[in-house]
């Protein structure tokens, strides 16, 4: 792998170590399971919250502040000799340390370090526990070590900032805020609660305390910050309670170790509407052998996830991404969409039905009933006339239109939201087979209920009552492209790009419904697709590329006549994608976008970029040249390029794709700067000056698609109703590779070997020659065993 000066892969352990803290972002992970958890850097800046990070946040987090990546999970030491304190996990002290590492790990973090003969580690996890947990808790195991030669007298200060539980009201109303929320400590807990309500957010240890502190200003002291706060300056914990205010928790704990001694203390923190269940939760993470098995079984719970797909190809940091981080970013995206991370801040998104839709799609194979309770929950949010609402919070249910609300006589719906949902039930059903999920009944968000089977069908009829002029969708307030604000409600302004994607979720319909034998269902949906594949061809094929859409006033964007915003991405890669251009197109459209749109780290959205405001298409004019969706390198669409070169049969291209925007693969961090074990939503794009600088990174459409494109379209390996179909578009240098796939319970073990330069597969199965590229459904057997020759 490429050297990184921050940091390498342990192949073994399955984490990433980082080896200096003063990374040129915070890098961080994620605690949790998709109920109680929250961020992590590693310099442990960070929060948590509970299901919910707007309405039910446990710790603070200042965003975009300095310093930065402040407050987080933080233990001082201090040496009761001499003085001096320190972090151990470098922030917020920020004193050299002699040692430092940070590992992150499948949904734990450790950091450890060492100063002055004293070693530390800090464990972050949060225990795994059922959704209806009562008390849900995470812990910090933290481990000192005399490493020197002589006795060591320490004082150690936790420190937790607690939040009210509506993030909103913590920002906005101080006043009311911190009139209501008092904090004590009794019987080694401390608890910040309120009178009107039952929650209460606490903190303790399995340690006897020296003291504690729970009050911030007390604490810190004034005119000064979390580097030098008074009680940690001069080691005495105030023992005051705090019955107003900025409540933290930090408990002070007294530790003398001989040379070589170690202690442990486990903090324990969480929030719970049932104080009564605080003591117990408290006494269970007092045993040691309590605290190991719930680390034990978090680490066996993705040892499963992990295990059921697994690759080994020619490509070292192909294999780690799919292997682990992209597998640990599509989980992660899955629980929290693109509501909570080092960027977006947990407060206004919520969850998006477009994105939550998409993030199914890279965990069916290995959280098939998580994806199926998601969609579900986002179906919910369909209304019956076949739209969804745009986004939700997923504890109050509530939903909303999202950015549209910004411009209220614009549309209020979005011509791709519930497109998407058809699209991921049917790689639910490929996945699983459960067709009974079709007969699930589930309500419309304005009144009564439907199946699943029927809300699909509202879906497809809400983009057919709401074509335009060209007989193309309109695009509503925008399509995928949340910055394409082109429909200003004239009826005129239509998306290319969903025209395209209509016909990908007709394609997989017409598919399901042969399976399920409806032969009235093939014959319709096939006839709305070449309906919508001869509109498409008919209107937007621009001679060289397919135009992106139709504006307010029905003339075309994304052609070769205009100045700016000449070409775009995604309808070259979905007229592919949605089998809409005929060949001799699609070729055309994809070389146009190698020669027009491709650089070293990624493909432009768009090309030339806007230069300056302009309302014709609104959101995207408001970005500078290369940034974002003007221009920049947006690694969600990336990934269908990878798809379409893959569908094409160009397996070096889609490599190229590939390996242009996978983070192991940059050498060059301080100007990526961003996390290298997953994807960014955006890389600058070459028009930019900072060309090639990483941006919002984890929580990305990205994550999903490109473990997509990756596994089912460059190794091929993907579900069909019939079976596993294995048809690898692999680069020509490499020599084949291997591939363990659970599916429906068996264990496909794959062995692609190429004999020839093309993409000819041809399978033999147990010993047995087969036809075609379809390993067929197998029931009764635990592995089977795929020999795969390419010619
Ligand atoms: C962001 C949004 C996503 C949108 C994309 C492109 O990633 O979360 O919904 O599709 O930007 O605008």
């Amino acid at each position: 792998m490429p050297a990184n000066p921050y940091g390498h892969f342990d192949e073994t352990a399955r984490e990433y170590v980082i080896t200096r803290p003063d990374t040129p972002t915070p890098w961080i992970n994620y605690i949790g399971t998709g109920h109680y958890g929250g961020i992590i850097s590693n310099t442990a800046g960070g929060y948590s919250f509970d299901r919910d990070p707007r309405n039910r946040r446990v710790t603070r987090y200042r965003y975009n502040a300095i310093p930065d990546d402040q407050p987080g999970r933080y233990v001082y030491l201090r040496d009761q000799e001499t003085g001096e304190f320190w972090s151990p996990t470098w922030q917020p002290v920020k004193r050299d340390l002699d040692a430092y590492e940070c590992r992150h790990g499948t949904a734990y973090t450790k950091i450890s370090s060492e100063l002055q003969g004293i070693g530390a580690e800090l464990l972050y996890f949060v225990p795994p526990t059922p959704e209806d947990d009562l008390c849900p808790c995470e812990l910090w195991v933290l481990r000192v070590r005399n490493v020197g030669d002589r006795p060591r007298h320490l004082r150690s200060f936790s420190y937790a900032e607690f939040s009210f539980l509506d993030a909103f009201i913590d920002q906005h109303n101080l006043d009311w805020g911190q009139h209501i929320v008092s904090s004590s400590f009794r019987e080694g807990t401390i608890s910040a609660r309120t009178k009107f309500r039952p929650s209460v957010t606490f903190f303790s240890s399995n340690r006897e305390p020296y003291g504690y502190n729970c009050d911030r200003e007390l604490f810190v002291g004034r005119c000064r910050d979390l580097a030098n706060p008074v009680v940690v300056e001069h080691g005495e914990p105030t023992n005051a309670d705090s019955p107003r205010g900025n409540s933290i928790g930090s408990l002070c704990h007294d530790l003398t170790l001989e040379p070589g001694e170690e202690c442990e203390i486990v903090f324990v923190l969480g929030v719970t509407d049932h104080p009564d269940a605080i003591p117990a939760t408290v006494a269970r993470y007092r045993e040691p052998a309590q605290v190991e098995s719930a680390l034990a079984r978090l680490v066996a719970d993705w040892d499963e996830y992990l295990s059921q797909f697994t690759v080994s190809t020619p490509d070292p940091e192909m294999n780690a991404m799919l292997n682990v981080w992209n597998q640990v970013q599509c989980r992660t995206t899955l629980y929290w969409s693109r509501f909570v991370s080092a960027y977006e801040t947990g407060l206004g998104r919520g969850m998006g039905t477009r994105d939550s839709g998409q993030d199914t799609l890279g965990t069916m194979h290995a959280a098939a009933d998580h994806a199926r309770r998601m969609l579900t929950k986002i179906w919910e949010l369909q209304f019956a006339d076949g739209h969804t609402w745009h986004q939700f919070y997923p504890l109050t249910g509530e939903g909303g239109p999202g950015l549209a609300e910004e411009r209220p006589t614009w549309p209020q719906w979005f011509s791709d939201d519930h497109l998407w949902l058809v699209i991921s039930v049917c790689a639910y059903l490929r996945e699983t087979g459960d067709f009974s999920y079709l007969e699930q009944n589930v309500s419309y968000t304005d009144g009564g209920e439907g199946t699943i089977w029927d809300h699909m069908m509202r879906a497809i009829q809400f983009t057919l009552d709401n074509r335009g002029p060209n007989g193309l969708p309109r695009i509503g307030f925008s399509d995928w492209d949340d910055t394409h604000n082109i429909d200003h409600g004239s009826g005129k302004a239509e998306s290319v790009f969903v025209g395209m994607q209509f016909c990908r979720a007709l394609g997989d319909l017409e598919d399901l419904a042969a399976h399920l034998e409806r032969s009235g269902d093939v014959e319709r949906f096939r006839s709305l697709r070449t309906e919508m594949t001869e509109t498409v061809n008919a209107c937007a094929w621009d001679g060289d590329w397919y135009a992106r859409s139709f504006d307010d006033e029905g003339k075309p964007i994304g052609i070769s006549s205009e100045q700016v915003h000449r070409i775009s991405l995604n309808p070259q890669t979905w007229s592919v994608i949605g089998e809409v251009a005929p060949a001799d197109r699609a070729e055309k459209a994809m070389e146009s976008v190698h020669a027009m749109l491709n650089s070293e780290f990624g493909i432009a959205l768009l090309w030339p970029p806007y230069d300056g405001g302009d309302e014709r298409v609104a959101g995207t004019t408001t970005f500078p040249p290369g940034a974002k969706e003007n221009g920049g390198i947006f690694c969600h669409a990336n990934t269908w390029a990878i798809v379409a070169a893959a569908m094409l049969g160009w397996g070096d291209r889609a490599f190229q794709y590939y390996r242009q925007i996978l983070p192991l693969a940059r050498s060059d961090a301080d100007r990526f700067k961003v996390e290298p074990y997953v994807y960014c939503q955006n890389i600058c794009g070459p028009t930019h000056p900072q060309f090639g600088l990483g941006r919002n990174a984890w929580l990305t459409g990205t994550a999903s698609w490109t473990y997509v494109a990756g596994t089912q379209w460059i190794l091929g390996i993907r579900p069909t109703y019939d079976g596993l179909r294995i048809a690898p578009v692999i680069p020509t240098s490499w020599s084949g590779f291997s591939a363990r796939r659970v599916f429906r319970d068996v264990a496909y073990e794959i062995t692609v070997t190429r004999a020839g330069k093309g993409n000819s597969v041809s399978l033999v199965i147990d010993g047995e020659p087969v036809e075609g590229d379809i390993v067929p459904l197998s029931s009764g057997k635990e592995t089977v065993h795929v020999e795969v020759s390419l010619s």
